[in-house]
């Protein structure tokens, strides 16, 4: 009696495993052919919705690599916060959302190479906010979660630091001057600048810099392994350059 309880509570379990466990080692990927990936989609112009349609730089660059690397792919797209901790739920086995390597990130996850390099830059409607020490006695908007907040937080003198759910929140609190300075990734600011000419946003400095990376569950180093591989080879034949082109007209990629 005692033996079949536990024969079942294990079947149970197993069941459970092979329904919910969705970062899988690089051979179950392969096996099924095709990888569950993850982002934010509201992240113009590396990730967003066009429409119905996921798009932007580093979602092309994703499909990208799990084509060479002989793979289909599904999307899930969640809040920024959810993200990381999806790897270590088994949520999805990559995660590519403009994170960017930090040691705390990396205490939980592990990196790929950098499908990009930025930084985090200051904008504001007033021009005399420019630089760190501007941001003295001001209040500043920043998504939750990203490394904008770290640095934010550790800038002296900030009189209050305002975190929204998504980046396009905190650009908005900024236009309607609820805050004196948003901070964003530079190439985010850029666009927004081109795209909006008129509504007066100015770049400052930049606060700091960062490569941009994707993530697999800690320690899933085969797989992060052949996304990598993948990647090499499509920086070095000018597909990721091409794709770059595409949405910034300039090359993003880590020189
Ligand atoms: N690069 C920043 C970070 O590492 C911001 C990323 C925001 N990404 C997003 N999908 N909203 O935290």
């Amino acid at each position: 009696m005692k033996k079949k309880f536990f024969a079942t509570v294990a079947a149970a379990v197993a069941l459970c495993a092979a329904v919910s466990v969705q970062a899988r080692p690089l051979d179950a990927i392969q096996k099924a052919g095709s990888i569950n990936m993850a982002s934010e989609g509201q992240y113009a112009p590396f990730n967003f919705f066009k429409g119905k349609q996921l798009t932007g730089y580093e979602i092309d660059v994703a499909e990208a690599v799990a084509k060479k690397m002989g793979l289909k792919h599904e999307w899930k797209t969640v809040g920024f916060d959810a993200l990381l901790t999806g790897l270590a739920q088994d949520r999805w086995d990559l995660v590519i959302a403009s994170h960017g390597i930090t040691e705390e990130r990396a205490k939980a996850v592990t990196f790929t190479l950098p499908h990009y390099c930025s930084g985090g830059i200051i904008v504001s409607l007033n021009p005399a906010i420019k630089s760190a020490g501007d941001l003295a006695g001001k209040v500043v908007a920043v998504q939750t979660g990203t490394s904008y907040l770290e640095h934010v937080k550790h800038v002296p003198g900030v009189k209050e630091v305002k975190n929204f759910p998504t980046d396009e929140a905190a650009r908005s609190a900024l236009a309607s001057k609820r805050v004196d300075a948003w901070v964003t990734d530079r190439f985010v600011a850029k666009e927004m600048l081109a795209k909006a000419p008129k509504a007066g946003f100015k770049t400052g400095d930049m606060l700091f810099i960062e490569q941009i990376a994707a993530a697999v569950s800690k320690g899933n180093t085969p797989l992060a392994d052949a996304y990598n591989t993948a990647l090499k080879a499509l920086i070095a034949d000018g597909t990721i350059k091409a794709i770059s082109q595409k949405y910034f007209q300039e090359d993003v990629t880590c020189k």
